[in-house]
C-alpha cells in the first residue's frame, strides 16, 4: 500500500504546547494518536493541527544532475537547491521529542506456541545454558529506516530520499519521510524495549544530518549532534547500551551530486572528517562502533537503479562496484587510524553480511569450488584485506583487472590490516551454493560477457536431492531470506576459521513474516510464529556455538526493534517484533518480542 494512501483520509490531532517546554507526550485514545503537553501543570494555550492528507507521490523527484553540475553552495539556498533534487517532502505530524509512557507496563505474554510436546517455552530451552557475563541483547534499526523527519533540524537530503521518488524504485511506492518517526520517538521506542530487558540497540547516525553538505569544509549541523547527544544519553539512562553504525547506507545525496560518492577516492577524507567529528562528540558515551554497515551490499547497490546514473568519470556500471569497495575500505581503514590516534574509547569494526556456504553437490568439485568464490566475494572482498592479508582475497585479483579492481599501494595495505578490534557478521541466512549451469570453467573464460561473471557461483535455496527447501520462507517481500537455523553453526564456524577474532557480534538476524504486512487485524499481525520460531532456532543454535564449538559470540541483535522502511520494498515488508501502526505511529509488540523477552531473560548470565 502507498503511504498516500495510507495517509489519506486522515486526521491527526497534534496538540503542541506553545510554552517554553515543548516537549510532547503521545498518547492513544481509541485507535486515535494525539499528542499532548508533557507538562500537566503549564498552563499555556494549545494549538491543533490537522495533518491532511498527503499530497507527495514517489515520482515527484527530479532526475539526477551529471555529477559535477551543482556547485558547491554552502548557503541555506544552496541546501534548498539540493532539496530540489528529491523534490517535495512529507512534514512529519509532530517535532518535538516525546515524553515517553513510563513505566511501560508490558502485555500479559502470549500463550504457549505449541503443546510442549513440540516447542519449548523460550525459557525451557536449552535450559542449562547460558550466554557469556557481559553477551550483549540487542535490537537493531537504521537512521533512515526509522527516524522520518526526514527534512527536520537542518538535515540534508541522502541518496534514498532521491531514490524513494524514482518511478517504480520502491514497490509500493512509499517514502521514509516519517516511516516510524523514531526522530521524535526514540525516548518512547528506548523505553518500550527496555521494558522488555533489551542490554543494547544497534542504532546509525544520519551524515547528512551532521554534514548537510557532506564536506569536509562544509558546516557542521549543531542540532543534528546535540540530536544524537540527547539520543545516546537516554540510551544509557535506560540501561540500553548504544551501539553506533556511521554509515548504513544513507549517502549524503551532496557528495553523490560533487564528485559520484563512493565511486570517487574524494569521498575517503570526507568520510574520515565525519567520522572525527562524530567520534570526539560521542566519545566515552559509546563504547562500540561500526564504520559500515554491510558494504558489500551498499557497493553492489550503486550499480543498480536508481543509483547507475551517478557515478564519477570514467566508472561504469560495471566497474562501480569495485571502485566503491576500493574507496569505501580506505575510508574504513582511515576513520579507524583517526579512532585509534584520537584515542576514543572502546571498540570498532564494520559489520560483514552474507555467508560462506555448503557446496551444494557432493560430486563435483566446482560446488567445492563455487563455494570458495561465494566466499571471496560476499564476505573475503572487506574481511580478508581488514582481518588476514591487507590485499584482497587472490581469487578477485585473479579475475578482475585492475581498471576493475584497484589493487592497493604498500601503505594501503598497512594501513588496512589490523583495522577492526573484532568481527561483525548479519547472520540472516546461510544457504547452498553451486557453479553456474554451464559450469565454471565456461563462466570464467566467458568473462564480462557472461551474466554471471565475476562471481561465477549460484545460491541454492533447496537439497540436490529431493529438492527440499533448506528451510521456511520470509515474505515474498524478502524472497532472498529463508530460515536457514540448520546452517548457522556451520556458518558461524567458517566465519571464525577463515577471519580470526576473539570476539564476533552476530549484528543482524531476524525475519519477514509471511504476508504481515498484508494483513489487518492486529491479533492476527501480533501472532508472528514464523518469525518467532527463527528467532528462537537461531538464538538456541547460537547457544550451541558458544559452548560446543567454542566461537567467542559476544552479542546478538534481532532485526528489528520495529517495523520500518525495508529499502525498496518500501513499508509493505515488515521485520519488526514490535508493529507500527503508520497511521497512528502506535507501536505494538508481537509474539516475538514476549518470546524473544523471556528466552533471554533465562538466558543471560547475571
Ligand atoms: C522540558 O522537558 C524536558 C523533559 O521532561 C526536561 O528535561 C527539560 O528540562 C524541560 N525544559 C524546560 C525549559 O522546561
Ligand atoms: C491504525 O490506526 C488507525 C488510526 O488510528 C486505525 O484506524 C487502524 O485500525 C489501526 N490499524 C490497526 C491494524 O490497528
Ligand atoms: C514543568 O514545568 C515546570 C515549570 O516550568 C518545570 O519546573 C518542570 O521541570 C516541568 N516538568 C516537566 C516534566 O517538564
Ligand atoms: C506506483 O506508482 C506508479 C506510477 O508511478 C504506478 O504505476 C504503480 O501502480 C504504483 N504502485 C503501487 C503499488 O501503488
Ligand atoms: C540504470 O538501470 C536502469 C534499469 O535497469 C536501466 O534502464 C538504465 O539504462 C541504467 N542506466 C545506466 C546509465 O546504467
Ligand atoms: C576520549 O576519551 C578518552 C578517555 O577519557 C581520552 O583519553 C581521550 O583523549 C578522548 N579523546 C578525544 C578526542 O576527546
Ligand atoms: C551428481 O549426482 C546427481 C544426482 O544427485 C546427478 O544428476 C549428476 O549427474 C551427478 N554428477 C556427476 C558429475 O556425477
Ligand atoms: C566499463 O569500464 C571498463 C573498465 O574501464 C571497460 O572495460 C568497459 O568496457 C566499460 N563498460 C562500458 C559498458 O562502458
Amino acid at each position: 500500500m502507498a503511504l498516500s494512501a495510507v495517509f489519506l483520509g486522515l486526521l491527526l490531532y497534534v496538540q503542541v504546547s506553545l510554552g517554553q517546554n515543548s516537549s510532547t507526550t503521545l498518547t492513544s485514545i481509541a485507535g486515535t494518536s494525539s499528542v499532548q503537553a508533557a507538562n500537566s501543570s503549564t498552563t499555556t494555550p494549545t494549538i491543533t493541527i490537522s495533518v491532511p492528507s498527503s499530497t507527495i507521490t514517489n515520482t515527484g523527484g527530479a532526475s539526477f544532475p551529471p555529477v559535477g553540475s551543482i556547485t558547491r553552495d554552502f548557503s541555506p539556498s544552496g541546501l534548498e537547491k539540493l532539496w530540489d533534487v528529491v523534490g517535495p517532502v512529507e512534514s512529519p505530524p509532530f517535532t518535538t521529542t516525546v515524553v515517553p509512557h513510563t513505566p511501560v507496563v508490558l502485555p500479559s505474554p502470549p500463550p504457549t506456541l505449541y503443546p510442549s510436546f513440540y516447542a519449548n517455552r523460550p525459557k525451557d530451552i536449552l535450559p542449562h545454558l547460558k550466554y557469556p557475563k557481559g553477551f550483549l541483547f540487542g535490537l537493531a534499526t537504521a537512521a533512515y529506516q526509522v527516524e522520518g523527519a526526514t527534512k527536520n533540524e537542518g538535515k540534508g537530503p541522502n541518496m534514498w530520499d532521491w531514490a524513494s521518488r524514482q518511478p517504480n524504485a520502491i514497490v509500493d511506492n512509499s517514502t521514509a519521510d516519517i516511516t516510524d518517526l523514531q526522530y521524535f520517538l526514540y525516548k518512547e521506542d528506548v523505553a518500550r524495549v527496555a521494558a522488555l530487558g533489551v542490554t543494547a540497540h544497534s542504532l546509525s547516525i544520519s551524515w547528512a544530518r551532521i554534514f548537510p553538505f557532506g564536506t569536509a569544509d562544509s558546516p557542521v549541523n549543531q542540532e543534528g549532534l546535540d540530536h544524537y547527544a540527547d539520543v545516546i544519553k537516554y540510551h544509557r539512562e535506560s540501561g540500553v547500551e548504544p551501539i553506533v553504525t556511521l554509515f548504513h547506507w544513507d549517502m549524503p545525496l551532496a557528495l553523490q551530486a560533487y564528485y559520484g560518492g563512493f565511486t570517487s577516492g574524494q569521498i575517503v577524507d570526507d568520510f574520515v572528517n565525519y567520522a572525527k567529528t562524530v567520534f570526539s562528540a560521542y566519545n566515552g558515551t559509546v563504547k562500540t562502533w561500526f564504520t559500515f554497515n554491510e558494504p558489500r551490499v551498499f557497493c553492489s547497490q550503486v550499480a543498480s537503479y536508481p543509483f547507475n546514473i551517478t557515478y564519477a568519470p570514467g566508472v561504469n556500471t560495471s566497474t562501480a562496484p569495485y571502485q566503491c569497495s576500493y574507496n569505501l575500505i580506505k575510508a574504513h581503514a582511515g576513520a579507524v587510524k583517526a579512532f585509534r590516534e584520537m584515542n576514543i574509547v572502546g571498540e570498532i569494526a564494520f559489520k560483514s553480511d552474507d555467508f560462506v556456504g555448503t557446496p551444494w553437490r557432493k560430486n563435483t568439485t566446482d560446488d567445492a569450488a563455487a563455494v570458495e568464490r561465494h566466499a571471496a566475494f560476499q564476505i573475503g572482498v572487506f574481511a580478508d584485506p581488514v582481518y588476514v592479508s591487507g590485499d584482497w582475497p587472490k581469487i578477485l585479483t585473479d579475475t578482475l583487472p585492475p581498471d576493475y579492481l584497484p589493487r592497493f599501494t604498500k601503505q594501503e595495505k598497512k594501513d588496512i590490516l589490523g583495522s577492526a578490534d573484532f568481527f561483525a557478521i548479519d547472520a540472516y541466512r546461510s544457504q547452498y551454493i553451486s557453479a553456474p549451469a554451464e559450469g565454471l570453467d565456461a563462466c570464467l573464460s566467458n568473462g564480462p560477457s557472461d551474466p554471471e561473471w565475476p562471481q561465477c557461483n549460484d545460491i541454492q535455496e533447496f537439497d540436490s536431492n529431493a529438492m527440499w527447501a533448506v528451510g521456511a520462507s520470509a515474505d515474498t517481500g524478502a524472497p532472498w531470506l529463508q530460515d536457514t537455523s540448520r546452517f548457522l553453526r556451520s556458518a558461524m564456524k567458517q566465519i571464525h576459521k577463515r577471519w580470526p577474532t576473539n570476539k564476533i557480534y552476530v549484528t543482524e538476524i531476524g525475519f519477514a513474516q509471511p504476508l504481515e504486512g498484508q494483513r489487518t487485524e492486529l491479533y492476527r499481525i501480533k501472532e508472528d510464529t514464523d518469525r518467532t520460531n527463527y528467532i528462537m532456532s537461531y538464538l538456541g543454535e547460537l547457544l550451541l556455538s558458544i559452548h560446543e564449538d567454542k566461537i567467542p559470540i559476544m552479542g546478538a541483535f534481532i532485526w528489528s526493534m520495529v517495523d520500518n522502511a525495508e529499502w525498496g520494498q518500501g513499508l509493505s515488508t515488515r521485520f519488526g517484533i514490535q508493529y507500527v501502526n503508520y497511521t497512528s505511529l502506535e507501536r505494538t509488540y508481537k509474539r516475538s518480542a514476549m518470546e524473544l523477552s523471556e528466552f533471554f531473560e533465562a538466558h543471560l548470565h547475571n
